[in-house]
């Protein structure tokens, strides 16, 4: 109907100016026709009757002449008079109608016999045509026409003009909006066609419709340019910080709301035994790398309040602005009860994921009712972050393994949200991932986001080779898609790493009053060459595998007996679980074991300190060390890595890195070990301690170097940049006519789910 209008509209306006702009040409052709006729007939009569007249003037048949003009008149209706002018120009004989008000028209020219008067009754036509008889004037015959029909018949004209010009108005704007509807239905058929043709690398050339056909490959082209848009993450060196990564969100993602869901929340309120509140910032992976993000970027940050004085410190909303002393974005608590989160955390997340993703050869414990929970809790978290967002399309970023449903449960009910899932931890290869009992659910819920980063390439393969197994959908491999039902997901790396420079190492005294301070607090001698190790107390990390390296180490070269010390960092962690107790059981039984064998006379070759450390201590530890030993068994990047690195201003130092570290792929400048080879680790630990100081600055330079430049806003900047550019192809794609495309801002519980299901 709107089409129709659109045509019909602009011709009406059209046809009536036409309408107007000719009608006085009309009246006036039709004036001339009809007069013209008019005048005819009064010839004709005059000849038909000319003679008979003049005799009768001439003979003074008064009666016979009345008697004429009689009879004329009455043949013709449209004549309205007849009259006989004397030739001095006195009117001797009239018909019954000649107006009372006129006498004898003036005497005309010869060659025009015709004259208008205008009389109170309208335009008369005079036809005076003069009469002969036997040679001689014998005065003159007037004919009187009412010019009034003609008036009459052109209005009437006028009328049948307007009403066809109408008509064809309609018949046309209709006619014109049926050809043009059913061309553009044909032409977006063809465009949508050779669109999605063209991104699926379908050679649908032959068959596009010549029309649409250099449409068609503007469109291609310009997907094309979003997919290889010179960005700043490719350009040879930016120097990444918060307000790059501001920035960037500024000029790619305008007005994006960001939302963060996270099992672990960054900052952790614990009520003490004296009653205080302390302040704690967990040692986690995903807290290190994305609480300076959420400083940068601002936003809500959702996730789990496990303080014991968490609850104390939120409003009617469980929110609070962070960081405490300098707030840049809110973070939402969300409670669990014991059983949710004995299922969900401890049960399926951390007996089930955890060892099925890392080769530790722990074996995966899959119980029902820890699904159940890991269902529930999903569910709540994606209830909380869909009651958050403000906008029906929020930048979210999913972290890790505790959340593998949540991003379709999200999808289903925001699917124009931009859903980022970042999975920490390794992915195993499909033989492994199919133990579990729940992988199609597990690969669906991950589908539900717009990209899913891994922190390497090899676990990117293996998830796309699970997908591969145990999913329908289609995979092009070439671009690192998978397309599943409606739903697009860009599986990519993006190698995680830490603020450069870390904020933990702003207050660092300088290296020599950091040694200083760690032999002071440690009771180690200054002669002591020291090697530090920071983790979590988890099994992956190879702990006891590292005293073993030591342990090697002394064995192997007794010169180290005395001079040589390992201090230990390891931060309880689900000490609930039988296998961590278990690990710490053994790392502690393993440096006992060490120590009794080889320690003598206040020196201990290892020092192990099991409670957690704020980052700042750490990185005076780190400081303060010759060498750093990372020697985990299987980790998706490993953190304390890079952060050694960073803590290393003096340029001093060796990273002694495990191979199996995600963190190894970049930072090849540390000395790679096996951590299952204890001989070679010990020789690795050998090499460090003797390395000459030259080469320990020049490795430690590219290693920072690399931490610099890819550092954790580069992290995000890449994956924000590669949701840009979705979201820009996705805008691009969107059908054409689409025209309920433009955000929306939800009000106050708008947000649920039919809002957001069409
Ligand atoms: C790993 C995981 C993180 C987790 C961290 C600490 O780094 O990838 O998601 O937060 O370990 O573990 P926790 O269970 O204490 O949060």
């Amino acid at each position: 109907m709107r089409m129709a209008l659109r045509f019909i509209l602009p011709l009406l306006v059209v046809l009536v100016g036409l309408a107007w702009g000719i009608m006085p040409l009309v009246d006036h052709r039709i004036e001339r026709w009809l007069r013209a006729d008019v005048e005819t007939r009064s010839q004709l009569v005059f000849f038909s009757v000319q003679d008979t007249i003049a005799a009768l003037a001439m003979s003074k048949a008064d009666d016979k002449i009345d008697a004429l003009f009689k009879r004329i008149a009455a043949q013709d209706g449209e004549l309205l008079a007849l009259g006989l002018c004397t030739p001095a120009g006195q009117l001797s004989h009239r018909s019954a109608a000649w107006p009372q008000s006129l006498g004898c028209p003036a005497s005309p020219e010869p060659d025009r016999p015709f004259s208008l008067e205008h009389l109170t009754d309208g335009p008369v036509l005079a036809a005076s045509f003069p009469l002969a008889a036997n040679g001689a004037a014998s005065g003159r015959l007037v004919i009187l026409h009412d010019l009034g029909f003609i008036e009459r018949r052109s209005t009437r004209l006028k009328g049948y003009l307007v009403g066809f010009l109408g008509a064809l108005g309609i018949v046309v704007a209709g006619l014109t909006a049926l050809i043009a509807r059913l061309t553009l239905r044909s032409w977006v058929r063809a465009v949508r066609k050779g669109v999605s043709a063209g991104i699926e690398g379908a050679a649908a050339d032959k068959t596009l419709h010549p029309d649409v056909g250099p449409l068609v490959e503007e469109m291609r082209k310009l997907l094309r340019d979003v997919d290889t848009a010179p960005v700043p993450a490719d350009a040879i060196r930016v120097d990444w910080g918060p307000d790059t990564l501001r920035s960037l969100l500024h000029t790619e993602l305008p007005d994006a709301e960001v939302l963060v869901v996270s099992n672990r929340e960054p900052y952790v309120h614990n009520l003490e035994d004296d009653g205080t509140i302390t302040l704690q910032r967990p040692a986690s992976g995903v807290v290190t790398a994305l609480e300076p993000v959420m400083r940068a970027c601002g936003g809500t940050w959702i996730a789990h309040g496990n303080g014991s004085a968490d609850h104390l410190m939120v409003d009617e909303q469980d929110h609070l602005q962070v960081p405490p002393d300098d707030p840049a974005y809110s973070l939402r608590r969300i409670w669990l009860s014991n059983e949710e989160y004995d299922g969900y955390y401890y049960g399926f997340a951390n007996e089930g994921i955890w060892p099925l993703c890392h080769i530790a050869f722990v074996r995966p414990i899959f119980r029902v009712t820890d699904w159940e929970q890991y269902v529930a809790v999903n569910q709540k978290f994606a209830d909380a972050l869909v009651a958050e967002a403000r906008t029906p399309n929020p930048v979210i970023l999913v972290q890790d393994y505790h959340f593998a449903l949540l991003p379709k449960l999200v999808r289903e009910r925001l699917p124009e949200a931009t859903i980022i899932t970042f999975w920490h931890i390794p992915w195993p290869n499909a033989e492994v991932f199919s133990i579990c009992p729940w992988k199609e659910e597990i690969l669906a819920g991950l589908l539900g986001s717009s990209i899913l980063g891994f922190h390497t390439q090899l676990h990117c393969l293996n998830f796309l080779e699970s997908v591969d197994r145990f999913l329908e959908c289609h995979i092009d491999r070439e671009h690192s898609i998978v397309r599943a039902g409606e739903g697009t997901t860009l599986v990519r790396p993006y190698p995680i790493s830490i603020e450069w420079p870390p904020a933990a190492l702003a207050a660092q005294a300088p290296v020599t009053e950091c040694q200083e301070s760690v032999r002071r607090r440690f009771g180690l001698l200054p002669s002591t060459r020291l090697a530090v190790g920071v983790e979590r107390f988890d099994y992956t990390k190879g702990i006891a595998d590292r005293f073993r390296a030591a342990e090697s180490l002394l064995a192997t070269h007794p010169e180290w007996l005395g001079k040589f010390t390992l201090l230990q960092i390891a931060a309880p962690t689900r000490s609930r679980l039988p296998a961590y107790r278990d690990t710490e059981i053994e790392a502690k039984a393993v440096a006992k074991e060490i120590n009794e064998r080889f320690g003598r006379d206040g020196w201990m070759p290892i020092i192990l300190v099991p409670r957690h450390h704020e980052p700042e201590e750490v990185f005076t530890l780190f400081r303060a060390a010759d060498l750093c030993l990372v020697s985990s068994l299987h980790d998706g990047m490993n953190l304390v890595a890079k952060e050694f690195v960073a803590a290393r201003d003096d340029e001093d130092g060796v990273l002694v890195l495990s191979t199996f570290a995600g963190a190894s792929r970049e930072l090849q400048e540390a000395l790679i070990v096996n951590p299952y080879d204890v001989h070679a680790m010990g020789e690795a630990i050998h090499t460090a301690l003797t390395m000459p100081q030259e080469q320990r600055r020049e490795r430690m330079r590219l290693m920072r170097d690399m931490v610099a430049e890819h550092n954790v806003h580069f992290w995000a900047g890449k994956m924000l940049l590669d949701a840009a550019r979705m979201r820009k192809r996705r805008h691009i794609e969107r059908p054409i006519g689409d025209e309920a495309s433009e955000p929306v801002t939800l009000k106050d519980n708008e947000n649920d789910a039919d809002s957001h299901s069409g």
